[in-house]
């Protein structure tokens, strides 16, 4: 695939490749056992950003490989994601009944489906890493993609991140703990998604990973500010899902501690050191800059 230059196009093309990468790479829903296979994959496809596939695929052009060189990372990375929103929505965390504008998991299938659909997506996820025949890079780098997503995906990034939210629940938490909860729940798993890409890359070029993974904390911060400042001011039928539910469940996010004004000012800053992040690179670094902007002024 040529590479459009320009932000909207490429989203449409790779929204389009990741929706089929994860196609690809599920279960039919007539294989054995059907109903969770259905669940898995009604989740996963047609709906989302896909903001973390176009993540790697940005950054797979930032650092000119070909797109097709990413499919299983991008692939990868999306699963863990919808399994953490499949989890998110159950009764026992956020009880949400909408998602991507259709009913969450848990009510189209049933509670221990949707748990057991999280389980098997988390799980192919580092199948794909290990296995893809996409990933053409030596074993190590695969070692160091399957180390990277798991690392954002446990008990020290995203599941961890979503245990300090849950427990924050009525509380006013400080700015210090509610923005590493962020940069768990939501911003480790943005991080690998950018990562994964450098190490689809040999050899590795150390100063350019360090300079893209600046850029992508400082990304992974403003985008959960932007999803809390979208909970508070948006509406339900833009966002495909309950508008106003961090409010109702009493949870702590940004808005509450530093008003809408302050968090909006804080998602500029965090935009702006991470086009400082990428001053290093040239054009090809060009849509990155754009998924920045994207992300601190998206609507949904
Ligand atoms: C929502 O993520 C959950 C958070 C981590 C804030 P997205 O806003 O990326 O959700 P989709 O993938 O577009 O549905
Ligand atoms: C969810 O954060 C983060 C993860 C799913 C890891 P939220 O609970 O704010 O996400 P939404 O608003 O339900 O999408
Ligand atoms: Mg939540
Ligand atoms: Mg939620
Ligand atoms: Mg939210």
């Amino acid at each position: 695939m040529t590479s459009p230059d320009a932000l909207p196009d490429f989203m449409a093309a790779c929204q389009t490749r990741a929706e089929a990468a994860l196609d690809a790479r599920l279960p039919a829903e007539t294989r054995m056992p059907e109903r969770l296979h259905q669940a898995m994959r009604y989740s996963a496809l047609g709906g989302g950003k896909r903001l973390r596939p176009l993540l790697t695929y940005a950054t797979g052009q930032a650092l000119g490989l070909a797109l097709d060189l990413l499919d299983g990372p991008a692939a990868a990375v999306e699963m863990i994601h919808v399994y953490s929103l499949i989890h998110d929505d159950l009764p026992a965390m956020d009880n949400d009944t909408l998602r991507r504008g259709k009913p969450t998991c848990h009510i189209a299938f049933d509670e221990a489906t949707a748990i057991l659909a999280g389980d098997g997506l988390q799980a192919l996820a580092f199948h794909v890493l290990a296995h893809d025949p996409s990933i053409r890079v030596p074993a190590e780098n695969r070692v160091a993609m399957i180390e990277c997503l798991a690392m954002a995906s446990g008990s020290l990034g995203m599941v961890g991140g979503q245990a300090i939210d849950l427990d924050a629940v009525g509380q006013a938490l400080d700015l210090p703990t509610l923005e590493s909860m962020h940069i768990r729940k939501t911003g480790a798993l943005i991080r690998a998604s950018v990562k994964l890409a450098a190490l689809a890359q040999t050899p590795i070029e150390p100063v350019v990973t360090d300079r893209l993974d600046h850029y992508a904390k400082c990304i992974g911060l403003a985008f959960q500010i932007q999803d809390d400042i979208l909970d508070e001011e948006s509406d339900t039928q833009t966002l495909g899902k309950t508008q106003g539910k961090d409010r109702d469940n009493n949870k702590p996010n940004y808005p509450a501690l530093l008003g809408l004004a302050g968090a909006k000012q804080k998602a500029r800053e965090l935009h702006e050191s991470a086009l400082d992040s990428l001053a290093g690179m040239g054009p090809e670094a060009n849509l990155l800059r754009e998924l920045s902007r994207f992300i601190i002024e998206r609507h949904h």
